[in-house]
């Protein structure tokens, strides 16, 4: 049984959800997407708050800088699908905005995106981080707030992880799906978190170049700063500290943003099990991941 007041798993089309990302989903689903909307999608904790830390302040830093020192994040980036009591909901805080173009973060796999994203033929930014470490942050992340589902300890939790009994569902499902998609519409571009952290300029870079966007090299250097784990943990406006359901004495918001934190949680048996039924998971697709860099 649940512990009091966390939410419950359920099926969802087809994906494990709760019920903060499907209570407004007649909202979600018919939301008006506009053509120079950005979506940022992710499945959780692969480094989304980074990557929309990076877009507002690519697009809006050097023009508004108030917005960073005054408005968290997730009001910048309103969060498309999540509808908790004690938060604004995500439609209505995409709706609210003034800015050009509108930066939206969503979790949903691709066949649950709202069509109007596909209609408008909006840009997508999808980040993927490898399993492994994907998996630790999420069960650091669940233990910390109240409104996902409880854990339970990490023998338990990994097993959830791989049957894809955690919230938006199966990592390997959504990683694959917005590869698969990639390769028919042109408007995403498929970032790792693996390549942040190893070249944060570089994958920058990459962003301006999709996004269309000229910045010289001094301002990247300067948002490349700004964004640094470090700055971002001590940052209120990034860290989620201003956030009500989320207990940082359990567990910071920004935890480690490392690659290959895995080997400090997984025993070799449960490495072995998870590769094992990775290669399964994964045999059919060409997406390669990198555990350690
Ligand atoms: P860890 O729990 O491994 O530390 P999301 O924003 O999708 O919820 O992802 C959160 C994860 O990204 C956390 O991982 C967090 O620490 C990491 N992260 C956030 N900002 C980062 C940054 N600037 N550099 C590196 N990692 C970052």
């Amino acid at each position: 049984m649940e512990p009091e007041g966390r939410p419950k798993l359920f099926d969802f089309q087809g994906v494990s959800m709760i019920n903060y990302f499907t209570d407004n989903w007649e909202k979600v689903q018919d939301f008006r997407a506009r053509p120079d909307d950005i979506l940022i999608a992710t499945y959780p904790k692969a480094g989304t708050t980074w990557v929309s830390c990076i877009l507002d302040l690519l697009y809006f830093g050097k023009d508004m800088p108030e917005r960073q020192t005054t408005l968290p994040i997730y009001e910048r980036v309103p969060f498309l699908e999540i509808a908790v009591p004690q938060i604004d909901k995500g439609t209505e805080l995409a709706d609210q905005l003034s800015t050009s173009p509108r930066l939206i973060k969503t979790h949903l796999p691709v066949q649950l995106i709202p069509k109007g994203f596909w209609e408008q033929n909006c840009r997508m930014v999808y980040v993927a981080r490898n399993a492994k470490d994907n998996a630790v942050s999420y069960f650091h992340f669940d233990r910390m707030n109240m409104v996902q589902p409880e854990p339970g300890d990490w023998n338990s939790y990994i097993e959830k992880f791989m049957e894809g009994k955690t919230v938006f569902g199966p990592w390997y499902d959504h990683v694959t799906g917005w590869w698969e998609k990639k390769q028919t519409y042109s408007n995403i571009l498929y970032m790792f978190y693996e390549d942040l952290i190893e070249d944060t300029g570089r994958e920058m870079e990459r962003l301006c170049s999709f996004l269309g966007l000229s910045t010289t090299a001094e301002e990247r250097e300067s948002i490349r700063g700004g964004v640094q784990f470090d700055a971002m943990k001590a940052n209120p406006m990034a860290n989620y500290s201003t956030i009500p359901v989320m207990d940082f004495k359990i567990s910071p918001f920004m935890r480690k943003g490392k690659v290959g934190d895995w080997k400090n949680h997984f025993t070799v048996a449960q490495n072995e099990k998870f590769d094992e039924h990775y290669k399964q998971r994964m045999k059919n697709s060409s997406l390669a991941f990198r555990t350690e860099i």
